[in-house]
């Protein structure tokens, strides 16, 4: 379909009108506008030897005989006196919108007259001005159409992006988890191992044991029998004794049982990820809450930083206590191993109206804008895997917003970084000790 592209022009509009020429009369051409013909046209072209001179409309006409006397004193005159000798005049070859603008720039109104089409100087035919406005309007819904169309296509690639994006993080989340589960497996299964083959040595000991009990209680038992049973008693014994079985029995499961601590820490981690554990609303004091999770992260910080402490006098705080020490512990940690050799990390609370401010402050790497940017996405780190998840920021941000606080950070490279968190006194509709902070069903 010639015109739904940029190369619609002009000449796809052009109405076939007989001209007429510049001696026809007044009268005659009074006529022609009522003939069935020209019903429909506003105006007509003047034309001599195909070269288009003027344009006369029923308007001109109209003017004319309005006067008095007007068709006596001027029917028989030549029409070429009466007309617009200055039409519009379009080249067929234009495309739409430079006809268009031309034409609106120039139309007069109200609109009596259409334009004149010419190629190469002569006349075609003419153009009526409302189909053009009216091919502009279609040609510019058609753009909003296609401009619609666009947006959908970009939101759909955006959302496509997303979704890639979500999928990269899924994945390194899985490289993450796989890396962490798998250090402890290992030793789990090394040392399940172990015991197996520990428990099959002492089982062969203890039957060789019960062997040896058996022929001694056994009265037609020779003296070589017994001797027999208690050599091999005696050896499958020794052999127990010298691996040091029993001994290690002990030590082996402490560290399966260890590995698996650290395995189910692992899962409840996640699980704090994707849904917060219900947690229960406790009145606590944010300086012991600092102290206990200072006292939990003492072994890392302590080769880390000496902790400078500003507690101001605080209220007691709504919020559920174990949570807060969990964001507060991944601050302090963070700070910790932000600090290369030995640093300070200063600790301040003060009371800020119906808030409690909690500053954390280290001296040590700080960010470029480009991490800062990102340390509350889930699973954003810059710690090699296996080190962190970067799950510990993203956890706390949750935590803080649903306890309808807000958390801060200043941070400058080679400097340091400061986390600021502020909680308010109280939870809207918390009964003390009662009543979940977010009643959120567990986890089946
Ligand atoms: N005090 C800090 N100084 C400098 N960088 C920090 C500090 N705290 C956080 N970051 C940056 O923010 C990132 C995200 O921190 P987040 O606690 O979420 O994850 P992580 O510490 O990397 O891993 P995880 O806490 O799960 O062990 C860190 O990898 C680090 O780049
Ligand atoms: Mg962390």
């Amino acid at each position: 379909m010639a015109g739904n592209r940029s190369t619609f022009r002009v000449r796809d509009l052009v109405m076939q009108v007989h001209p007429i020429p510049p001696q026809m009369r007044v009268t005659d051409v009074a006529d022609l506008f009522l003939a069935e013909a020209c019903a429909n046209l506003l105006c007509l072209p003047v034309v001599r030897d195909g070269v288009p001179l003027g344009i006369v409309s029923r308007y001109d006409i109209m003017r004319i005989f309005l006067r008095q006397y007007g068709r006596e004193v001027f029917g028989a005159r030549p029409i070429e006196r009466f007309m617009n000798s200055a039409p519009l005049l379009v080249n067929a070859q234009a495309e739409i919108e430079t006809a268009s603008s031309y034409v609106r720039e120039h139309m007069r109104l109200p609109i009596t007259e259409d334009f004149v089409v010419v190629e190469e100087g002569r006349y075609l035919g003419m153009g009526m001005v409302t189909s053009l406005l009216e091919k502009m309007e279609q040609r510019v819904a058609a753009r909003g159409q296609a401009l619609v169309r666009a947006n959908q296509h970009l939101k759909a690639s955006q959302a496509h992006l997303v979704q890639s994006e979500k999928m990269a993080s899924l994945g390194q989340m899985v490289a993450g988890v796989a890396h962490e589960i798998n250090t402890p497996l290992g030793y789990v299964r090394s040392n399940v191992e172990l015991a197996r083959d520990f428990s099959q040595r002492t089982a062969t000991a203890l039957i060789a044991g019960g062997n040896l009990v058996r022929t001694l209680l056994d009265e037609r038992a020779t003296d070589e029998e017994i001797g027999e049973h208690l050599a091999v008693a005696t050896t499958e014994l020794e052999a127990v004794a010298e691996t040091g079985i029993l001994d290690e029995l002990g030590n082996l499961f402490d560290d399966t049982l260890h590995g698996l601590g650290e395995i189910s820490e692992l899962v409840v981690n996640l699980r704090n990820f994707s849904r917060l554990d219900r947690a229960r609303v406790d009145r606590v004091n944010l300086n012991e809450c600092l102290e206990s999770a200072l006292t939990i992260g003492r072994n890392l910080i302590k080769q880390k930083a000496e902790v400078v402490r500003h507690y101001g006098d605080l209220p007691d705080v709504e919020c559920a206590a174990s949570q807060i020490n969990q964001v507060l512990l991944n601050i302090l940690t963070n700070a910790a191993q932000a600090i290369d050799e030995f640093g300070e990390i200063a600790v301040a609370t003060r009371v800020l109206g119906e808030q409690v401010e909690i500053s954390i402050r280290d001296n040590g790497c700080g960010m470029p804008e480009s991490v800062r940017a990102r340390i509350f996405d889930p699973f954003y780190t810059t710690k090699p895997v296996g080190q962190g998840t970067g799950l510990g920021l993203s956890i706390s941000y949750q935590i803080i917003e649903q306890h309808g606080g807000a958390i801060e950070v200043n941070s400058t490279p080679g400097e340091g970084t400061e986390f600021i968190l502020r909680l308010p006194l109280r939870q809207p509709d918390a009964v003390e000790d009662s009543v979940a902070l977010e009643d959120m069903p567990e986890a089946g």
